[in-house]
Protein backbone atom coordinates (compact mmCIF):
# COMPACT_ATOMS: atom_id res chain seq x y z
CA UNK A 1 0.00 0.00 0.00
CA UNK A 2 1.05 3.64 -0.83
CA UNK A 3 -0.60 6.84 0.56
CA UNK A 4 1.59 9.32 -0.58
CA UNK A 5 -0.65 11.91 -2.72
CA UNK A 6 2.54 11.80 -5.66
CA UNK A 7 4.48 8.82 -6.80
CA UNK A 8 7.92 9.36 -9.26
CA UNK A 9 8.55 6.67 -11.53
CA UNK A 10 12.12 7.25 -13.00
CA UNK A 11 13.40 5.37 -16.46
CA UNK A 12 14.36 1.85 -16.32
CA UNK A 13 17.15 0.53 -18.02
CA UNK A 14 15.44 -3.00 -17.82
CA UNK A 15 12.97 -5.20 -16.72
CA UNK A 16 14.01 -9.01 -16.00
CA UNK A 17 13.33 -11.72 -13.43
CA UNK A 18 10.23 -14.11 -12.50
CA UNK A 19 6.82 -12.90 -11.09
CA UNK A 20 3.67 -14.22 -10.43
CA UNK A 21 0.91 -11.16 -10.42
CA UNK A 22 -1.90 -12.21 -8.04
CA UNK A 23 -4.85 -14.11 -8.16
CA UNK A 24 -7.31 -12.82 -10.58
CA UNK A 25 -10.12 -10.24 -9.68
CA UNK A 26 -12.69 -11.15 -12.10
CA UNK A 27 -12.72 -15.13 -10.88
CA UNK A 28 -12.50 -14.42 -7.41
CA UNK A 29 -15.36 -12.38 -7.05
CA UNK A 30 -17.30 -14.93 -8.80
CA UNK A 31 -16.28 -17.54 -6.87
CA UNK A 32 -17.09 -15.55 -3.35
CA UNK A 33 -20.73 -15.07 -4.17
CA UNK A 34 -21.35 -18.45 -5.62
CA UNK A 35 -19.96 -19.86 -2.78
CA UNK A 36 -22.14 -17.90 -0.74
CA UNK A 37 -25.13 -19.39 -1.90
CA UNK A 38 -24.23 -22.81 -2.45
CA UNK A 39 -24.67 -25.05 0.17
CA UNK A 40 -21.70 -26.55 1.99
CA UNK A 41 -18.03 -24.80 2.62
CA UNK A 42 -15.81 -22.76 -0.45
CA UNK A 43 -12.43 -22.85 -0.06
CA UNK A 44 -10.63 -20.14 -2.31
CA UNK A 45 -6.60 -20.42 -2.80
CA UNK A 46 -4.59 -17.39 -3.86
CA UNK A 47 -7.77 -15.23 -3.62
CA UNK A 48 -7.57 -11.96 -5.31
CA UNK A 49 -5.55 -9.38 -3.17
CA UNK A 50 -7.67 -6.60 -4.99
CA UNK A 51 -10.09 -3.58 -2.35
CA UNK A 52 -12.41 -4.63 -4.76
CA UNK A 53 -12.72 -8.28 -4.11
CA UNK A 54 -12.72 -7.18 -0.36
CA UNK A 55 -16.00 -5.35 -0.82
CA UNK A 56 -17.33 -8.33 -2.01
CA UNK A 57 -16.48 -10.04 0.51
CA UNK A 58 -17.77 -7.59 3.17
CA UNK A 59 -21.21 -7.34 0.94
CA UNK A 60 -21.55 -11.25 1.66
CA UNK A 61 -20.83 -11.40 4.92
CA UNK A 62 -23.34 -8.23 5.36
CA UNK A 63 -25.75 -10.47 3.69
CA UNK A 64 -25.60 -12.83 6.89
CA UNK A 65 -22.71 -15.40 5.00
CA UNK A 66 -19.85 -16.09 7.45
CA UNK A 67 -16.36 -15.32 5.80
CA UNK A 68 -13.06 -16.06 7.14
CA UNK A 69 -10.13 -14.60 5.56
CA UNK A 70 -6.33 -15.56 6.01
CA UNK A 71 -4.13 -13.62 3.67
CA UNK A 72 -5.09 -14.95 0.62
CA UNK A 73 -7.34 -18.37 1.64
CA UNK A 74 -11.21 -17.25 1.76
CA UNK A 75 -13.15 -20.23 3.05
CA UNK A 76 -17.28 -19.33 3.19
CA UNK A 77 -19.83 -21.24 4.45
CA UNK A 78 -22.55 -21.04 2.15
CA UNK A 79 -26.38 -22.25 3.12
CA UNK A 80 -28.18 -21.89 -0.03
CA UNK A 81 -29.98 -19.05 -1.43
CA UNK A 82 -32.05 -19.35 1.41
CA UNK A 83 -29.20 -18.59 3.98
CA UNK A 84 -29.05 -14.78 2.96
CA UNK A 85 -30.74 -12.58 5.44
CA UNK A 86 -31.82 -9.16 5.28
CA UNK A 87 -28.72 -6.96 5.90
CA UNK A 88 -29.04 -4.82 8.77
CA UNK A 89 -26.45 -2.67 7.11
CA UNK A 90 -25.87 -1.14 3.07
CA UNK A 91 -23.99 -3.06 0.81
CA UNK A 92 -20.85 -0.91 0.40
CA UNK A 93 -19.53 -1.73 -2.86
CA UNK A 94 -16.52 0.74 -3.02
CA UNK A 95 -15.11 0.99 -6.04
CA UNK A 96 -16.71 -2.35 -7.37
CA UNK A 97 -18.69 -2.20 -10.82
CA UNK A 98 -18.56 -6.02 -10.33
CA UNK A 99 -19.66 -6.19 -6.65
CA UNK A 100 -23.10 -4.27 -6.99
CA UNK A 101 -23.69 -5.37 -11.09
CA UNK A 102 -23.35 -8.84 -10.17
CA UNK A 103 -25.05 -8.90 -6.75
CA UNK A 104 -27.69 -7.23 -8.29
CA UNK A 105 -28.40 -10.58 -9.61
CA UNK A 106 -28.07 -12.61 -6.71
CA UNK A 107 -30.29 -10.62 -4.20
CA UNK A 108 -33.09 -10.50 -6.92
CA UNK A 109 -34.72 -13.73 -5.52
CA UNK A 110 -34.47 -13.26 -2.01
CA UNK A 111 -37.66 -11.98 0.44
CA UNK A 112 -35.82 -8.62 1.34
CA UNK A 113 -34.38 -5.40 0.36
CA UNK A 114 -30.93 -4.81 -0.31
CA UNK A 115 -29.51 -1.17 -0.32
CA UNK A 116 -26.05 -0.73 -2.81
CA UNK A 117 -24.26 2.64 -2.03
CA UNK A 118 -20.10 2.97 -3.20
CA UNK A 119 -17.78 5.69 -3.59
CA UNK A 120 -18.11 8.98 -5.73
CA UNK A 121 -16.70 6.99 -9.13
CA UNK A 122 -19.06 3.68 -8.40
CA UNK A 123 -21.97 6.59 -7.47
CA UNK A 124 -21.49 7.89 -11.18
CA UNK A 125 -21.22 4.79 -13.20
CA UNK A 126 -24.93 3.24 -15.10
CA UNK A 127 -26.92 0.56 -13.66
CA UNK A 128 -29.70 0.79 -15.52
CA UNK A 129 -27.50 -2.33 -17.83
CA UNK A 130 -28.93 -4.70 -14.61
CA UNK A 131 -32.06 -2.58 -13.36
CA UNK A 132 -33.79 -3.87 -16.63
CA UNK A 133 -32.82 -7.30 -16.73
CA UNK A 134 -33.57 -7.51 -12.64
CA UNK A 135 -36.71 -6.06 -13.25
CA UNK A 136 -37.89 -8.50 -16.03
CA UNK A 137 -36.98 -11.22 -13.75
CA UNK A 138 -40.09 -9.70 -11.50
CA UNK A 139 -37.58 -7.92 -8.71
CA UNK A 140 -38.32 -4.75 -7.97
CA UNK A 141 -35.87 -1.64 -8.33
CA UNK A 142 -35.22 1.72 -7.07
CA UNK A 143 -32.00 4.16 -8.55
CA UNK A 144 -31.22 7.75 -8.36
CA UNK A 145 -32.37 9.05 -11.54
CA UNK A 146 -33.75 4.95 -12.37
CA UNK A 147 -30.01 4.34 -13.67
CA UNK A 148 -27.36 5.55 -10.43
CA UNK A 149 -26.29 4.07 -6.61
CA UNK A 150 -27.57 4.26 -4.34
CA UNK A 151 -30.36 1.66 -5.52
CA UNK A 152 -32.60 -0.88 -3.92
CA UNK A 153 -33.72 -3.82 -4.77
CA UNK A 154 -36.48 -5.46 -3.30
CA UNK A 155 -36.23 -9.69 -3.91
CA UNK A 156 -39.17 -11.97 -4.51
CA UNK A 157 -40.11 -15.25 -6.53
CA UNK A 158 -38.67 -14.32 -9.82
CA UNK A 159 -39.94 -15.65 -13.65
CA UNK A 160 -37.12 -16.99 -16.32
CA UNK A 161 -36.23 -14.03 -19.07
CA UNK A 162 -34.90 -14.76 -22.90
CA UNK A 163 -32.35 -11.58 -22.52
CA UNK A 164 -30.65 -10.10 -25.28
CA UNK A 165 -27.63 -8.22 -23.86
CA UNK A 166 -27.91 -4.48 -25.60
CA UNK A 167 -24.01 -4.36 -24.67
CA UNK A 168 -21.59 -6.99 -24.62
CA UNK A 169 -21.03 -7.20 -20.82
CA UNK A 170 -19.61 -9.84 -18.46
CA UNK A 171 -20.93 -7.63 -15.88
CA UNK A 172 -24.45 -7.97 -17.00
CA UNK A 173 -24.45 -11.97 -18.20
CA UNK A 174 -23.22 -12.43 -14.80
CA UNK A 175 -26.27 -10.64 -12.70
CA UNK A 176 -28.69 -12.53 -15.31
CA UNK A 177 -26.97 -15.75 -14.69
CA UNK A 178 -27.11 -15.24 -10.98
CA UNK A 179 -30.93 -14.44 -10.85
CA UNK A 180 -31.94 -17.13 -13.53
CA UNK A 181 -30.57 -20.07 -11.07
CA UNK A 182 -33.09 -18.66 -8.73
CA UNK A 183 -36.39 -18.25 -11.47
CA UNK A 184 -38.96 -20.52 -12.33
CA UNK A 185 -37.89 -21.70 -16.23
CA UNK A 186 -34.92 -21.41 -18.31
CA UNK A 187 -33.50 -18.43 -18.52
CA UNK A 188 -31.81 -17.29 -21.54
CA UNK A 189 -28.99 -14.86 -22.61
CA UNK A 190 -27.67 -13.77 -25.43
CA UNK A 191 -24.30 -12.28 -26.20
CA UNK A 192 -24.07 -10.14 -29.37
CA UNK A 193 -20.08 -10.55 -28.99
CA UNK A 194 -18.72 -13.39 -26.59
CA UNK A 195 -17.79 -11.52 -23.18
CA UNK A 196 -15.08 -13.24 -20.94
CA UNK A 197 -17.06 -16.73 -19.43
CA UNK A 198 -15.90 -17.20 -15.94
CA UNK A 199 -19.52 -17.10 -14.81
CA UNK A 200 -20.31 -20.36 -16.80
CA UNK A 201 -16.89 -21.78 -15.59
CA UNK A 202 -17.43 -21.33 -12.24
CA UNK A 203 -21.35 -22.44 -12.26
CA UNK A 204 -20.36 -25.45 -13.41
CA UNK A 205 -17.75 -26.03 -11.10
CA UNK A 206 -20.33 -25.30 -8.48
CA UNK A 207 -22.27 -28.15 -9.85
CA UNK A 208 -25.01 -26.19 -12.28
CA UNK A 209 -25.64 -27.21 -15.78
CA UNK A 210 -25.43 -24.07 -17.74
CA UNK A 211 -25.78 -25.43 -22.14
CA UNK A 212 -23.42 -22.63 -23.88
CA UNK A 213 -23.83 -22.01 -27.69
CA UNK A 214 -22.45 -19.34 -29.90
CA UNK A 215 -23.01 -16.31 -28.06
CA UNK A 216 -26.06 -17.82 -26.01
CA UNK A 217 -26.10 -18.87 -22.31
CA UNK A 218 -28.96 -21.60 -20.76
CA UNK A 219 -29.49 -22.09 -17.37
CA UNK A 220 -32.60 -23.94 -15.43
CA UNK A 221 -33.55 -21.99 -12.62
CA UNK A 222 -33.96 -24.06 -9.39
CA UNK A 223 -30.58 -25.63 -9.11
CA UNK A 224 -28.96 -25.92 -5.90
CA UNK A 225 -24.93 -25.16 -5.94
CA UNK A 226 -22.24 -27.38 -3.81
CA UNK A 227 -19.44 -25.40 -2.39
CA UNK A 228 -15.74 -26.43 -3.73
CA UNK A 229 -12.21 -25.91 -3.08
CA UNK A 230 -10.61 -23.35 -5.79
CA UNK A 231 -7.06 -22.18 -6.92
CA UNK A 232 -7.52 -18.79 -8.45
CA UNK A 233 -4.85 -18.50 -11.56
CA UNK A 234 -2.85 -15.04 -11.35
CA UNK A 235 -4.80 -12.23 -12.66
CA UNK A 236 -4.20 -11.89 -16.61
CA UNK A 237 -5.31 -8.04 -16.75
CA UNK A 238 -2.81 -7.51 -13.59
CA UNK A 239 -0.36 -9.65 -15.90
CA UNK A 240 -0.51 -7.38 -18.79
CA UNK A 241 1.22 -4.29 -17.19
CA UNK A 242 4.70 -6.21 -17.01
CA UNK A 243 4.08 -7.79 -20.42
CA UNK A 244 3.82 -4.14 -21.26
CA UNK A 245 6.86 -2.97 -19.58
CA UNK A 246 9.08 -5.67 -20.60
CA UNK A 247 8.28 -5.28 -24.23
CA UNK A 248 8.73 -1.25 -24.44
CA UNK A 249 11.90 -1.23 -21.96
CA UNK A 250 15.14 -2.16 -23.92
CA UNK A 251 16.85 -5.01 -23.05
CA UNK A 252 14.53 -6.88 -21.07
CA UNK A 253 13.47 -10.22 -20.67
CA UNK A 254 10.69 -11.10 -17.88
CA UNK A 255 8.75 -14.66 -16.87
CA UNK A 256 5.66 -14.47 -15.43
CA UNK A 257 4.45 -17.47 -13.77
CA UNK A 258 0.83 -18.78 -13.00
CA UNK A 259 -1.10 -16.31 -15.40
CA UNK A 260 -4.87 -17.42 -16.33
CA UNK A 261 -5.03 -18.56 -19.74
CA UNK A 262 -8.78 -18.34 -20.35
CA UNK A 263 -8.79 -17.24 -23.83
CA UNK A 264 -11.61 -14.64 -23.28
CA UNK A 265 -8.91 -12.69 -21.56
CA UNK A 266 -5.71 -13.18 -23.19
CA UNK A 267 -6.78 -10.90 -26.79
CA UNK A 268 -3.93 -8.46 -25.26
CA UNK A 269 -1.29 -11.23 -25.72
CA UNK A 270 -2.38 -12.76 -29.16
CA UNK A 271 -3.27 -8.98 -30.73
CA UNK A 272 0.91 -8.32 -29.69
CA UNK A 273 1.79 -11.48 -30.92
CA UNK A 274 -0.19 -10.70 -34.79
CA UNK A 275 1.91 -7.06 -34.04
CA UNK A 276 5.41 -9.37 -33.57
CA UNK A 277 5.77 -8.79 -30.30
CA UNK A 278 8.11 -11.63 -29.01
CA UNK A 279 5.77 -13.15 -26.23
CA UNK A 280 5.51 -17.05 -25.41
CA UNK A 281 3.16 -18.40 -23.64
CA UNK A 282 3.01 -22.07 -22.21
CA UNK A 283 0.31 -23.79 -21.26
CA UNK A 284 0.70 -25.86 -17.93
CA UNK A 285 -0.17 -29.11 -18.77
CA UNK A 286 -2.99 -29.93 -16.38
CA UNK A 287 -4.81 -27.11 -17.35
CA UNK A 288 -8.25 -26.66 -15.61
CA UNK A 289 -11.46 -25.37 -16.57
CA UNK A 290 -9.62 -21.89 -16.24
CA UNK A 291 -6.65 -22.51 -18.20
CA UNK A 292 -3.22 -21.03 -16.34
CA UNK A 293 0.28 -21.29 -17.83
CA UNK A 294 3.59 -19.19 -18.05
CA UNK A 295 4.24 -15.94 -19.99
CA UNK A 296 8.02 -15.31 -21.39
CA UNK A 297 8.08 -11.71 -22.80
CA UNK A 298 11.33 -9.76 -24.21
CA UNK A 299 11.40 -6.40 -25.63
CA UNK A 300 10.00 -6.31 -29.25
CA UNK A 301 9.66 -4.20 -32.28
CA UNK A 302 5.99 -4.00 -32.35
CA UNK A 303 4.18 -3.40 -35.58
CA UNK A 304 0.77 -1.34 -34.28
CA UNK A 305 -2.36 -2.38 -35.62
CA UNK A 306 -6.10 -1.58 -35.64
CA UNK A 307 -8.81 -2.92 -33.08
CA UNK A 308 -12.30 -2.96 -32.82
CA UNK A 309 -14.75 -4.99 -33.11
CA UNK A 310 -15.26 -8.73 -31.32
CA UNK A 311 -11.64 -7.82 -29.62
CA UNK A 312 -12.96 -5.17 -27.70
CA UNK A 313 -14.89 -7.41 -24.42
CA UNK A 314 -11.89 -9.55 -24.76
CA UNK A 315 -9.23 -6.02 -24.39
CA UNK A 316 -11.35 -4.04 -22.78
CA UNK A 317 -9.33 -3.76 -19.41
CA UNK A 318 -6.30 -3.56 -21.24
CA UNK A 319 -7.52 -0.97 -23.46
CA UNK A 320 -5.50 1.88 -21.91
CA UNK A 321 -2.15 -0.18 -21.52
CA UNK A 322 -2.58 -0.95 -25.40
CA UNK A 323 -3.18 2.46 -25.97
CA UNK A 324 0.09 3.60 -24.11
CA UNK A 325 1.78 0.98 -25.93
CA UNK A 326 0.96 2.07 -28.86
CA UNK A 327 3.74 5.24 -28.73
CA UNK A 328 6.25 2.70 -29.24
CA UNK A 329 4.85 1.11 -32.17
CA UNK A 330 5.86 1.29 -36.07
CA UNK A 331 2.53 1.93 -37.21
CA UNK A 332 0.33 3.07 -33.83
CA UNK A 333 -2.72 1.72 -32.63
CA UNK A 334 -5.83 2.53 -33.43
CA UNK A 335 -8.85 1.20 -30.81
CA UNK A 336 -12.29 1.44 -32.13
CA UNK A 337 -16.00 0.08 -30.89
CA UNK A 338 -14.81 0.71 -27.33
CA UNK A 339 -17.31 3.43 -26.31
CA UNK A 340 -17.60 1.17 -23.03
CA UNK A 341 -14.50 2.81 -21.89
CA UNK A 342 -15.82 5.86 -21.11
CA UNK A 343 -18.08 3.92 -18.20
CA UNK A 344 -15.63 2.66 -16.57
CA UNK A 345 -13.88 3.52 -13.50
CA UNK A 346 -12.97 6.84 -15.26
CA UNK A 347 -13.86 7.63 -18.66
CA UNK A 348 -10.62 5.89 -20.03
CA UNK A 349 -10.50 7.55 -23.72
CA UNK A 350 -10.29 10.71 -21.88
CA UNK A 351 -7.98 9.84 -19.19
CA UNK A 352 -6.00 7.80 -21.55
CA UNK A 353 -5.37 11.37 -24.50
CA UNK A 354 -5.32 13.23 -21.75
CA UNK A 355 -2.19 12.19 -20.04
CA UNK A 356 -0.31 10.96 -23.30
CA UNK A 357 -0.81 14.46 -24.44
CA UNK A 358 1.05 15.71 -21.08
CA UNK A 359 3.87 13.38 -21.46
CA UNK A 360 4.32 15.31 -25.39
CA UNK A 361 2.31 12.67 -27.59
CA UNK A 362 -0.06 13.45 -30.20
CA UNK A 363 -3.57 11.52 -29.86
CA UNK A 364 -6.46 11.38 -32.17
CA UNK A 365 -9.73 11.27 -29.82
CA UNK A 366 -13.26 9.55 -31.37
CA UNK A 367 -16.52 9.20 -29.32
CA UNK A 368 -15.84 5.24 -29.45
CA UNK A 369 -12.12 5.08 -29.22
CA UNK A 370 -8.65 7.10 -30.11
CA UNK A 371 -5.71 6.95 -32.24
CA UNK A 372 -1.97 6.95 -30.96
CA UNK A 373 0.65 7.15 -33.53
CA UNK A 374 3.56 5.42 -33.33
CA UNK A 375 7.18 5.84 -32.93
CA UNK A 376 6.87 8.99 -30.14
CA UNK A 377 8.92 9.17 -27.64
CA UNK A 378 7.25 10.16 -24.03
CA UNK A 379 8.36 12.83 -22.26
CA UNK A 380 8.35 13.37 -18.40
CA UNK A 381 5.72 14.64 -16.92
CA UNK A 382 2.59 14.92 -14.00
CA UNK A 383 -0.15 12.65 -14.62
CA UNK A 384 -3.31 11.87 -12.77
CA UNK A 385 -4.58 8.56 -12.08
CA UNK A 386 -8.36 9.98 -12.10
CA UNK A 387 -8.66 7.78 -9.32
CA UNK A 388 -8.65 5.23 -12.29
CA UNK A 389 -6.05 1.72 -10.68
CA UNK A 390 -5.89 0.52 -14.68
CA UNK A 391 -4.78 4.42 -15.37
CA UNK A 392 -2.67 4.81 -12.38
CA UNK A 393 -0.83 1.53 -13.26
CA UNK A 394 -0.50 2.09 -17.40
CA UNK A 395 1.04 5.56 -16.59
CA UNK A 396 3.61 4.11 -14.15
CA UNK A 397 4.48 1.55 -16.86
CA UNK A 398 5.12 5.03 -19.17
CA UNK A 399 7.26 5.98 -17.06
CA UNK A 400 9.54 3.48 -17.36
CA UNK A 401 9.91 4.19 -20.96
CA UNK A 402 9.72 7.70 -21.32
CA UNK A 403 12.36 9.68 -21.74
CA UNK A 404 12.21 11.58 -18.16
CA UNK A 405 9.98 10.88 -15.01
CA UNK A 406 6.74 10.65 -15.03
CA UNK A 407 4.71 11.64 -11.83
CA UNK A 408 1.07 10.12 -10.85
CA UNK A 409 -1.24 11.81 -8.89
CA UNK A 410 -2.98 9.94 -6.59
CA UNK A 411 -1.17 6.69 -7.26
CA UNK A 412 -2.64 4.46 -4.63
CA UNK A 413 -5.63 3.72 -6.24
CA UNK A 414 -3.99 1.00 -7.69
CA UNK A 415 -5.00 -1.01 -4.88
CA UNK A 416 -8.54 -1.45 -6.19
CA UNK A 417 -7.30 -4.49 -8.13
CA UNK A 418 -3.58 -4.08 -7.54
CA UNK A 419 -2.08 -3.45 -3.88
CA UNK A 420 1.24 -4.98 -4.21
CA UNK A 421 1.71 -3.26 -8.29
CA UNK A 422 4.43 -0.93 -7.25
CA UNK A 423 6.24 -2.77 -5.01
CA UNK A 424 6.64 -5.88 -7.69
CA UNK A 425 7.25 -3.43 -10.06
CA UNK A 426 10.11 -2.45 -8.20
CA UNK A 427 11.66 -5.63 -8.17
CA UNK A 428 11.67 -6.15 -11.46
CA UNK A 429 12.97 -3.29 -13.30
CA UNK A 430 16.46 -2.06 -12.86
C1 LIG B 1 -15.77 -7.65 -15.82
C2 LIG B 1 -16.30 -7.26 -17.00
C3 LIG B 1 -15.92 -6.01 -17.67
C4 LIG B 1 -14.60 -5.48 -17.12
C5 LIG B 1 -14.57 -5.45 -15.63
C6 LIG B 1 -14.79 -6.85 -15.08
C7 LIG B 1 -16.18 -8.94 -15.26
O1 LIG B 1 -16.92 -5.05 -17.44
O2 LIG B 1 -14.34 -4.19 -17.62
O3 LIG B 1 -13.34 -4.95 -15.18
O4 LIG B 1 -15.42 -9.53 -14.48
O5 LIG B 1 -17.25 -9.43 -15.63
P1 LIG B 1 -18.24 -4.92 -18.38
O6 LIG B 1 -19.03 -6.15 -18.24
O7 LIG B 1 -18.97 -3.72 -17.86
O8 LIG B 1 -17.70 -4.71 -19.76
Amino acid sequence: MIDADTLEITPALTIAGTISVPGDKAISHRLAMLGAVARGSTVIHNFAESADCASTLECVRRLGVTVERDQNIVRIEGRGFSGLQKPALELDAGNSGSTVRFMSGLVAGTPFESTFVGDASLSRRPMKRVIDPVRRFGAKVQARDDNFLPMTITGGPLSAIDFTLPIASAQVKTAVLFAGLQARGTTIVREPVQSRNHTEIALAQFGARVRTGPNTIEIDGGQELRGSEFSVPGDASSAAFFVAAALAVPNSKLRLANVGLNPTRTGFLRLLQEMQAKIEIVPASDTGAEPVGEIVVETSNIAGMEIGGHWIPNVIDEIPMLAILGTRTRNGIRIRDAAELRAKESDRIHSVATNLRVLGARVEEYPDGLFVPGQQRLVGGVVDSFGDHRIAMAFAVAGLFAAGPVVIKDPACAAVSFPSFYDLLNQVRA
